[in-house]
């Protein structure tokens, strides 16, 4: 809370610069204003406006908001149209053909390049190839796959024919991809051999056999496999296929499937407060709106911008603003195969400066611990390099801190750049609450106010309006076009997660706690409300990793909560009692280690936890119930000052003071 309280002091204020001011879209607060009253004034003409102008529609929609069956809203039903023609044929037909539409860098630096006519022929050659499996629209496709314009195109070439695609992040393991198979009813998996990152060779597609081989999966018919490494993989005789060998031969035109406004696009996995992660589902035409509108209103995209945003296919990040926002806007963009430390901690400004980046969007864990790289290695300080086409950043996926906003505005950005420090989540489609970078006076830290049509709030546990200075929960009170529609096959965790009774049931709940400034409105995000944790930028559950931790056979029980992190904004720490007698000095250390690497085989590297603490027991109050938040101050050792009168067993806390 003292870093929130220094938040809410923070006076440095920084105005927008007068030549973005000068050509942005949105230019002046005046002009925000102007749309947020137009919102206000008239909400769904506002929306059906800012919808007919921007996609091509193949039947125009004739209803804008569909309330009949809230919270399962509708936008734009009646109309029809198909998100890659948007994304490429547009293109094709306004001049942009010839235009680079990827700036492809793989691991070790090389370059490919594709135009947008280029792209439209693999993804119609694609597209053609999954129609000739037998993939229709409606049907389910995962695809696990490296950062790769061959991901991005099996991505739209799902959207092309109308397959709901549903993208699993390379770094899950098999026991995560299973379930996501599982979930979705998937019937074919799009992978590759391998993937490079940092100058190694993971694998993939031994991950997708494993996965298979865990039952459960006779839906999938066939697994296509892009050679990335061309290492040799175990490929299943009637079932597995290279990519090569399903699109060469393929016609390089692909009728688009026309679809309705709310077909699913993609439906995308994430944690909440239970142990099973959750389909977020997406539209076709609400999500596209908004991935276009935001390229155009949060980046004031131009067409002669080189765009660069580092997040991976596998995220919600990826799908919005690599895949389809800067295609749905016509622009130049920068796909990255690889991690910011290799070959070295100045990866990110080498590139920026041998691509000419004029707009960068990453996470602020990737700032920290480029701060980190460039303070012990000077020469991979982003001053040793020329970093003079940038004109605009963007943070993501966790809060900011003032001073790596600060290192962020200065080193990078030459002071310069807005920081344009985005709020949003895998349920919101795209930005909610963000600087416009030609019209909003920045403040570190702060991710300031909500985009024009954004009904955000902050009320108390009755879903009472909250004045400004007063903590409480983060709703959008009315429902706005690129929201998720449902939660795959579960509706009702849906309507009760998002949409509690308690709140009345029809304000969107986001999960997070938020303040607005007394002076300025703007708002502060102070974390999440619910048993999530965001460790770089990556949105887990407490209870996913508890779940892993006791399917381990000498679990007994285990509590994980967040801890603060330098580094990683948020680690895990585990506290866990085994069946056996608590483990000590060397043996505790190598049954860490154990564990450790049990919860990345179970979940993936990216939720083992940082620290695991044993004891005899857990903290309870007599009735059996865990006191998290005593374990989450013995995480911070911090002394305990809060009540343990409901305590049954005092005596534990001593012993879970100690770390391994
Ligand atoms: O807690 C908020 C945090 O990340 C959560 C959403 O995570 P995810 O669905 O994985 O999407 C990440 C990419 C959009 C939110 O509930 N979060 C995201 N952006 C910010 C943030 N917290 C503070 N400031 C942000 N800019």
């Amino acid at each position: 809370m003292a870093d929130i309280e220094a938040l809410l002091h923070e006076t440095r204020i920084f105005p927008p610069p007068t030549d973005i001011v000068k050509t942005a879209r949105i230019s002046g607060m005046e002009a925000y204003r102007a749309l947020c009253a137009e919102a206000e004034r008239d909400y769904e003409g506002f929306w059906a406006r800012l919808a007919r102008e921007n996609l091509h529609w193949h039947k125009p929609f004739t209803q804008t908001l569909d309330e009949s069956n809230a919270p399962f809203y509708k936008w734009f039903a009646d109309g029809q149209l198909n998100v890659s023609y948007n994304c490429l044929d547009r293109n094709l037909e306004n001049g942009n053909a010839n235009k680079v539409a990827i700036i492809f860098e793989s691991d070790d630096g090389k370059n490919t390049t594709v135009t947008y006519r280029e792209l439209h022929k693999r993804v119609c050659k694609l597209a053609n190839g999954l129609k000739s499996l037998g993939i229709k629209k409606g049907d389910r496709v995962i695809i696990y796959m490296p950062m790769s314009i061959e991901g991005i195109a099996a991505m739209q070439a799902c959207a092309r024919i109308g397959a709901t695609h549903s993208v699993v992040f390379g770094g899950f393991s098999a026991k995560s991809l299973h379930e996501r198979i599982i979930d979705v009813g998937a019937v074919a998996v799009i992978t590759a051999d391998e993937q490079m990152r940092g100058g190694r060779a993971l694998p993939l597609k031994s991950i997708v056999d494993e996965a298979l081989g865990m039952g459960g999966c006779e839906a999938i018919r066939k697994v296509v496999v892009y050679q990335r490494t061309r290492s040799n993989v175990n490929m299943v005789e009637g079932r597995d296929l290279p990519l090569h060998s399903l699109v060469d031969d393929q016609p390089e035109q692909c009728d688009p499937e026309w679809v309705d406004a709310e077909h699913p696009l993609f439906v995308l996995y994430t944690s909440g407060s239970t142990g099973k992660p959750k389909g977020v589902q997406h539209s076709s035409a609400g999500y596209l709106l908004w991935a276009q509108l935001t390229m155009q209103w949060s980046f004031d995209i131009k067409p002669e911008d080189i765009f660069w945003c580092t997040a991976d296919i596998g995220w919600v990040t990826g799908h919005t603003y690599v895949t389809y926002g800067p295609m749905a806007a016509g622009a130049t963009q920068i796909v990255f195969e690889g991690v910011p430390s290799y070959p070295n901690g100045g990866r990110f400004w080498d590139m920026i400066q041998k691509h000419r980046v004029t707009i960068f969007y990453t996470a602020p864990t990737a700032i920290r611990s480029l701060i980190k790289a460039a303070e012990s290695t000077p020469d991979v300080h982003p001053r040793k390099y020329d970093l003079s086409s940038l004109r605009l950043l963007g943070s993501v996926g966790e809060p900011i801190n003032p001073e790596a906003w600060m290192w962020y505005y200065k080193n990078v950005g030459g002071e310069r750049c807005p920081v344009v420090d985005t709020f949003w989540q895998t349920e919101t489609g795209g930005h909610m609450i963000t600087p416009l970078p030609g019209a909003t006076p920045l403040v570190p830290g702060s991710c300031t106010l909500p985009l024009p049509g954004i009904m955000a709030a902050i009320v108390d546990e009755a879903g009472h309006d909250l004045p400004d200075g007063h903590g409480g929960l983060l709703v959008v009170k009315r429902p706005w076009p690129a929201m998720l529609r449902t939660i795959w096959g579960n509706p009702e965790r849906f309507q009760k997660g998002y949409f509690p009774h308690e709140l009345g049931g029809r304000m969107y709940l986001a999960g997070d706690g938020a303040i607005r400034n007394k002076e300025t409105g703007y708002f502060t995000i102070t974390g999440r409300i619910d048993d999530v944790l965001n460790i770089s930028g990556h949105r887990l559950g407490t209870m996913e990793i508890e779940s892993a931790l006791v399917a381990n056979p000498l679990v007994a029980e285990a509590a994980v909560v967040g801890k603060p992190d330098d580094l990683t904004g948020e680690s895990i720490c585990a506290f866990v009692v085994l069946k056996r007698a608590r483990p000590t000095d060397d043996e505790a250390a190598q049954l860490a280690k154990e564990l450790r690497d049990w919860v990345g085989k179970e979940i993936g590297p990216i939720a083992k936890p940082k620290e695991i603490r044993f004891g005899d027991n857990l903290p309870k109050t007599r009735s059996g119930k865990i006191m998290r938040r005593l374990l989450r101050v013995l995480a911070k050792d911090e002394e305990i000052t809060q009540d343990v009168s409901t305590l049954e067993n005092p005596a534990i806390l001593e012993q879970l003071k100690q770390s391994q």
